[in-house]
């Protein structure tokens, strides 16, 4: 094997989809320690401190400050290196969180086992959907009283629409949780509670008929094993292709904050979850395994920290192989640009860095030529595609306190919605400028950072519009009449696309009732 073969084989990119308070950050310590990289623990907890200052944006950015760089963590794990995606925890930035699991891999779902399936869940599978991207499955907090896992599966399956199958299953749950049983080592694996911040030694018992099983668990013994057979009649058996295609995921569980059940669904998780896939672009496929580099921009970071005002671009390398002080070009300006000191994340160690590979995430210093969805290649023009804007679902007037000011703020509100930080309407009929967001707290991001790196100061109102939707159609004559009959909901995006801006869910449904030749998109590609 080549050397890029080799450390394409090993590299695993994921990142964690789940509500919050489901236990993501805990996992994400545990996965740390595993990784040997125990100096990271206390700062993803550290970072959380601020999510009750939810109503205080400038908390959340300090938070997010410090979040860059833990936005990428790198960690090697049984002959793996493995990259993990960290996504805002909270849901205003979820237009962050859309866009990294575009960068991914593969995901980890995790499941609080006393609340099952709930909402923020489903619309992160819907976005893993999009690429049908491979996902593993971890019910946590078995040492609570949660739900009849059965019906937990039930519910994945009914709601989320995949096949489960059971990996690892409980034995008992609460304070009678004893331990999980591997379906596919037919090994148990005993519990012992209060060793969560270490790597425990577990006792194993080999075979679900051993006597030991019953000494160890008592009567739980005889009920794991009825309930197997039921659970083994109504799951499905773990397979790889139908894993790889996102149309089953293995289910693992455990308690992440007693750091059982983690290393299991971890070791399943490098061997099973696919190594960097190839990409499309507007001209190709791109495997990961050509000699030459490209990857793409998926997020964009500001710092908040006024004596640092870069920002951060996280590129996801595609193919080849990226090394310090490399020229790579910018495919969309047209340069070549030399990179000398892009960020790697190796956890516990973020030097800049020496060298990357597809499925690594570099951190490019932006000083406002970047935005995202950008391809850098090592000369050849493409665009890598499948990086969507997410249709809005908030809206807001903007008004200018000083009318003189008007061309700060168009430059301003024009960047940051390159940036991603927002996103920009202008109604065909009126010189508005509404700004759209995903989540609330996006509106005070872009006051805050209009008023300190624009100087501009503004008056956000509130607008009638629903939601927004992007407009494809190849008829030209449909379309010019269209134009016409929509003219007064219709508006250009930031980046000079056609968008219907619907008053209400009904007015969206008439209208694509009534013109079906028009594609009303829920995503943009950049
Ligand atoms: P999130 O990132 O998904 O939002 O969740 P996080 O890991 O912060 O976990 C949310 C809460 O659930 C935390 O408690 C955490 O300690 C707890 N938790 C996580 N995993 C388990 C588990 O396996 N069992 C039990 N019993 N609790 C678990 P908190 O009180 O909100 O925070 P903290 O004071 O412990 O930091």
């Amino acid at each position: 094997m080549t050397h890029l073969a080799d450390e394409i084989a090993k590299r695993r990119t994921f990142a964690i989809i789940s509500h919050p308070d489901a236990g993501k950050t805990t996992i994400t310590e545990k996965l740390l320690l595993f990784g040997g990289a125990l100096q990271m623990a206390g700062t993803v907890k550290a970072r959380k401190s601020g999510r009750h200052a939810a109503s205080d944006w400038m908390e959340m950015e300090k938070e997010r400050g410090i979040s860059i760089t833990t936005s990428v963590m790198q960690f090697p794990y049984g002959g793996r290196t493995v990259n993990l995606l960290d996504t805002p925890g909270h849901e205003d930035f979820s237009e962050d969180t859309y866009r990294t699991l575009t960068a991914v891999d593969a995901a980890l779902m995790v499941i609080d086992g006393s609340k099952g399936v709930e909402p923020r869940t489903i619309k992160l599978m819907e976005v893993c959907r999009l690429r049908t991207t491979p996902i593993v499955s971890f019910i946590n907090k078995l040492d609570r009283d949660i739900r009849d896992p059965i019906e937990l599966l039930d519910e994945i399956e009914a709601i989320l629409n995949i096949k489960c199958a059971p990996v690892t299953w409980p034995i008992g749950m609460g304070k009678q949780f004893k331990g999980i049983y591997h379906l596919h080592q037919d090994r148990t694996y005993l519990y012992q509670s209060g060793q969560g911040h270490t790597i425990q030694a577990v006792r194993t018992i080999d075979g679900l008929d051993n006597p030991a099983l019953d000494e160890a668990v008592g009567s739980l013994a005889q009920e794991l094993r009825e309930q197997l057979e039921l659970v083994l009649g109504a799951s499905h058996e773990f397979d790889l292709e139908a894993f790889r295609a996102g149309e089953l995921t293995p289910v693992f569980c455990g308690t992440a904050l007693g750091n059982f059940g983690v290393r299991e669904m971890l070791d399943g998780f490098v061997e099973w979850a696919p190594s960097p896939q190839p990409r499309e672009t507007t001209s190709r496929t791109i495997a990961p395994a050509e000699e030459t580099f490209s990857g793409f921009v998926f997020k964009i970071q500001a710092n908040m920290d006024p004596n640092h005002r870069d920002r951060i671009a996280f590129l996801r390398v595609c193919s080849g192989h990226y090394e310090r002080g490399m020229k790579i070009h910018h495919v969309r300006i047209g340069k070549d640009v030399t990179i000398a000191n892009a960020l790697t994340f190796l956890a516990g160690d973020r030097t800049h860095t020496e060298e990357a590979w597809p499925g690594d995430i570099i951190g490019l210093h932006n000083h406002g030529t970047i935005q995202i969805g950008d391809t850098f290649t090592q000369g050849e023009s493409l665009q890598f595609t499948g990086i969507p804007n997410f249709a809005p679902e908030l809206f807001r007037l903007v008004r200018l306190r000083d009318p003189l000011k008007s061309k700060q703020l168009q430059k301003g509100l024009q960047q940051l919605s390159e940036e991603g930080a927002t996103q920009l309407f202008m109604p065909l009929n009126s010189n508005d400028l509404i700004l759209g967001a995903v989540g609330i707290l996006q509106f005070d991001v872009v006051a805050s950072r209009l008023k300190s790196e624009y100087k501009v100061e503004a008056v956000y109102q509130n607008v009638e519009v629903h939601t927004a939707r992007w407009i494809r159609c190849t008829d030209a004559k449909m379309l010019e009449d269209f134009r016409k009959k929509a003219y007064n909901n219709l508006a250009m995006d930031g980046a000079g696309n056609l968008t219907y801006l619907a008053p209400t869910r009904v007015n969206l449904s008439l209208t694509e009732e009534r013109w079906p030749g028009i594609e009303f998109l829920a995503t943009r590609e950049h």
